[in-house]
């Protein structure tokens, strides 16, 4: 047992998690309005970001964990085809070129990824509720 303290409302997944395309969905916090979010790995670093598309506001996966071009390169809107860089979250072509998803800090702690502790969950999943 490791003698880190982990704030368990706020561990995303285990690092070892992520599927091998590195990209998970999330759910934290309870109440009406979780905060719905996906983390993805983009390169050696890991990003997360509310799972709600600038265009019109709809989740971006259709399906578990689906959130990528099928060649994994960018992050992609099921339901009208924006797609996302996955280090920055700018929307480089579709309906809303030029927005960006909404960020969710993370931080990786012994072999956890959680929401930062500088993050407001609740606000944040208001904010985009
Ligand atoms: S809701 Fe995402 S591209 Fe339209």
């Amino acid at each position: 047992m490791s003698g880190v303290a982990l704030d368990v409302e706020r561990v995303v997944c285990r690092e070892t998690e992520l599927a091998a395309q590195g990209v998970r969905a999330f759910t934290i916090g309870g109440g009406d309005w979780p905060l719905r979010g996906f983390v993805v790995r983009a390169g050696g670093e890991l990003r997360g970001y509310v799972n709600r598309c600038p265009h019109a506001g709809h989740p971006l996966n259709l399906l578990p964990d689906r959130f990528l071009t099928p060649d994994g390169a960018l992050i992609l809107c099921t339901s009208h085809g924006a797609v996302f860089e996955k280090l920055t979250g700018y929307c480089v072509a579709g309906p809303c070129a030029g927005a960006s998803l909404t960020p969710v800090p993370l931080e990786v702690r012994s072999g956890y990824v959680l929401v930062a502790d500088a993050v407001d969950i609740a606000a944040l999943a208001a904010a985009e509720s």
